[in-house]
């Protein structure tokens, strides 16, 4: 690998009055105002099933802004045909060819698509070379070539971030991979403009198939093709469970063994310190919890908080909590807007109102779930008496932050609870001034988050700057956003040549 350099977008400031604030919201009024119907694509051909299905907005679920169609068995097999049959000339485009596609498709996402996309950063990228021969003398030349992989790539990306859709089918495929991309049902919209953006930019339409599909349809067909040469997973533990099983199932079937990475969600925690700055540890624990309804897999969901800080960090997290609007995010005032969907708004409210009746748990803020409209959740913070509560171990994926409050002299046990008890290990934050125990912690914490933050808050991952990704039930951590995802999608051949 020799330089690979990055230069993220700048951020726009979508102040009233800006060119960006008023492009943002004609793009708005344009995707609300019609219901883009959207089909599913394979190779050049557009194809449209019986099995109709709608994108609603969160916020406000009468509303559709998109019709969509699942993919059948048949749909998919053909799709898994197109792919195979693809991938040889796709795989044998030069890698400069495909970067300069990528960097097309990356201008025309900074550019003339941005504010149909606003969310997306992963194609801020720059990439110039990856494969270099290495130096040996004389009559003797090694090369690693740096193969697509044999076969086909499956990718199934969640609804919450535009960009991890995007990250998940275009980076196999910018190494060379045909891929089948199946996207979560409340984000069909944007990324089919992903796609239509791909496509543009010089994708051609085999080496990418767009195909929203029932999840379980898709994943019968996929892992029982003897050409599945690997899937790139974001969504929850079980599904991800279920894909292995069936892999491993299938193993005699298959010509090559499937490469599976998997990011699989947290239960992220902020540990605050004695020693820590009450005011910056506050304000990242309701950034972390809240921003986007916390419905971040980085997003911390646990907090401990020692005895001697938490009247102060209390009163900050409260007072800020009063002037954070939910609403419509059309409104650009709103900080929150609703959670995704039924199933989310359902799942959410339940620990909600297991906070209301549990004898261990206080809500001190928040609390309101109202879906008449919209699935909308109060940003809501729950204090436990004890650490071992379910809702201080469980996935919530949305605005529930719960606190233990622990007497300081028990600091060091907190590192314990941070670590071991919960099965996952996403992201953790450590807030302290105390440069010796941050050193302590730090060490005694390496395997208990993927992405690890001293003093910041645990979301917020850059492109290139925090490759991201967790281990044990979060993942396989694979990395997401540096070189070596990038090679992770390729099947390195060594040649060595004798002149
Ligand atoms: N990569 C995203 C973050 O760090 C999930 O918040």
């Amino acid at each position: 690998i020799n330089d690979f350099t990055v230069e993220n977008e700048p951020l726009l400031g979508y102040l009233p009055g800006s060119p960006e604030r008023e492009e943002l919201q004609k793009a708005i009024s344009k995707y609300e105002g019609t219901q883009t119907d959207v089909p599913i694509m394979i190779g050049d051909q557009e194809h449209r099933t019986d099995l109709v299905r709608h994108q609603v907005m969160p916020h406000c679920h009468s509303h559709s802004i998109a019709q969509f169609y699942y993919a059948t068995p048949e749909l998919v097999q053909k799709a898994i045909d197109v792919a195979v049959a693809a991938r040889p000339a796709w795989e044998r485009v030069p890698l400069s060819q495909k970067f300069d596609i990528w960097l097309k498709a990356a201008d025309l996402m900074a550019g003339k698509y941005r504010q149909a996309l606003n969310a997306t950063t992963m194609l801020g990228q720059r990439g110039d070379e990856v494969a270099a021969p290495s130096p040996e003398p004389a009559a003797t030349v090694n090369k690693l070539r740096l193969r697509g992989m044999e076969g086909f790539v499956a990718a199934v990306s969640p609804f919450n971030f535009t960009a991890i859709g995007g990250n998940l089918a275009y980076t196999p495929a910018m190494m060379g991979n045909a891929v089948l991309w199946k996207p979560s049902d409340t984000a069909v919209l944007s990324n089919y403009v992903i796609y239509q953006i791909m496509r543009e930019a010089g994708v051609p339409g085999e080496a990418v198939s767009f195909l929203p599909a029932d999840g379980p349809v898709f994943g019968d067909a996929i892992t029982a093709s003897p050409h599945l040469a690997a899937i790139n997973f974001t969504g929850s533990v079980p599904t991800f469970q279920r894909l292995w099983g069936q892999v491993g199932n299938n193993l005699a079937k298959y010509r090559s063994f499937p490469k599976l990475v998997g990011e699989c969600g947290g239960k992220n925690y902020h540990l605050i310190h004695p020693s820590a700055d009450p005011e910056s540890a506050a304000n990242g624990t309701v950034r972390s919890a809240f921003e986007y309804c916390g419905q971040k897999c980085s997003a911390c969901s646990r907090a401990y908080v020692p005895e001697s800080l938490w009247p102060e960090i209390k009163e900050r997290m409260v007072t800020t909590l009063k002037t954070l609007k939910t609403g419509d995010p059309r409104q650009f005032d709103s900080f929150m807007g609703a959670v995704i969907d039924a199933t989310a708004f359902k799942r959410i409210s339940g620990y909600v109102q297991h906070a209301k009746t549990s004898p261990n748990l206080t809500i001190l803020a928040g609390g309101k779930c109202d879906d008449s409209v919209g699935y909308f959740v109060e940003p809501t913070v729950v204090v436990t008496t004890d650490p071992h509560d379910r809702i201080m171990r469980e996935e919530i994926f949305g605005p529930v932050l719960s606190v233990y409050v622990y007497p300081d002299a028990a600091v060091d046990d907190m590192i314990g609870l941070a670590n071991d008890s919960t099965p996952y290990a996403l992201t953790g934050a450590i807030f302290a001034s105390d440069r010796a125990w941050l050193a302590k912690a730090a060490d005694a914490l390496k395997d208990s988050a993927g992405n690890f933050y001293i003093n910041d808050k645990s979301t917020g991952s850059v492109v290139a700057q925090q490759p991201f990704g967790g281990a044990r039930m979060s993942g396989t951590n694979d990395k997401a956003g540096g070189v070596h995802y990038a090679l992770k999608w390729t099947s390195p051949q060594a040649v060595k040549e004798t002149m």
